[in-house]
């Protein structure tokens, strides 16, 4: 930020000029939300809403909040991710507390929230437990108990994770929100106690391909656990086994719902899962996004 000649008295830093300011900085360090990123972080440091900011443009900042908001906004300028610095993030009707050790989750995959909650709204939807296989945050399991809270829907969720640092992020949002969810650590299935089948199989795996890696944001590359993105060789390693193995854990009629990265990825997956037996298997591209959903119900 620039000083005032020694003799000139120092313009104020009111939120305006604050923002102004940041989003410009922001911009030239490579930021593409630059402006909501300067709102986000300085609405962290004033415990304010956006909102607030916005109808309270003439306030100054100065002292600790304006030193606290510098120390944010440098962090921002290398690239860590808005979400890791507050330490929130906004998601379908929730918001999680994320850490360096989980996906900070994305807009796209509220649209594989709402395929789930389509599903287990229907009328002839399966009776019996949702199954969050890659959780991360919890983000998609909890999203869907407030679903079934505002649907007048109960069913147990089940949530689980390879990483335990992960996990205990997805705990801890439970606990927070006061919303119940089994927790249980291990590789896909094998994290689940045997005789357990359930009604839908929702997962964001990891699915970006080992080579695209490279090509990512550096606040992804950079700073997101590499175990959430890393797919393998054409992105679909954990994918393919998920789909293997889901008609052992589902029940006749369930539903499975998978996001992924790219229309070829997508084909793939539906021909994975018309293989192992699922009906009424589509693809649909999420609006604005490369992403995918594919959708498909257990036949038998
Ligand atoms: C793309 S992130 C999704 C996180 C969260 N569901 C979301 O949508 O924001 C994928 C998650 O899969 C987990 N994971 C990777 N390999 C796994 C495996 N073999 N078994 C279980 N979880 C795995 C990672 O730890 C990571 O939390």
């Amino acid at each position: 930020m620039t000083q005032a000649p020694a003799n000139e008295k120092p313009e104020a830093w009111t939120i305006q000029r604050l923002l102004a300011w940041t989003a410009d900085w922001l911009a030239r360090a490579g930021s593409n939300t630059a402006r909501v990123d300067a709102e986000l972080l300085l609405g962290h440091v004033l415990s304010k809403s956006r909102l607030h900011l916005l109808l309270n443009f003439d306030q100054p900042v100065q002292g600790d909040e304006l030193a606290a908001y510098k120390q944010l906004i440098r962090r921002r300028a290398r690239r860590e991710p808005v979400a890791y610095i507050i330490g929130r993030k906004g998601f379908h009707d929730i918001e999680v507390t994320v850490s360096p050790a989980v996906l900070v989750p994305r807009p796209e995959t509220e649209t594989l929230v709402d395929f789930a909650a389509a599903y287990l709204q229907d009328t002839s939807a399966v009776a019996g437990p949702i199954l969050d296989l890659c959780t991360g945050s919890g983000c998609i399991a909890l999203a869907l108990v407030r679903d079934m809270e505002k649907t007048g829907g109960a069913r147990e969720v089940w949530a689980t994770d390879i990483s335990a640092a992960a996990l205990d992020v997805a705990r801890g949002n439970a606990v927070d929100q006061a919303r119940p969810i089994f927790v249980a650590q291990g590789d896909l299935f094998q994290a689940l106690p045997q005789g357990l089948r359930f009604a839908a199989l929702v997962s964001n795996p990891p699915y970006v391909t080992t080579a695209d890696l490279q090509t990512l944001e550096p606040d992804v590359r950079q700073f997101e656990p590499r175990l959430a993105l890393d797919g393998g060789t054409d992105g679909l390693d954990v994918v393919r086994r998920i789909v293997a193995g889901a008609p052992d854990w589902l029940l006749p009629g369930g539903l499975i719902a998978l996001e992924v990265g790219s229309r070829v990825q997508a084909v793939a997956v539906c021909s994975l899962c018309e293989a192992v037996g699922f009906v009424h298997v589509r693809p649909t591209q999420v609006v604005g996004s490369k992403t995918y959903v594919v959708t498909a119900v257990l036949g038998g």
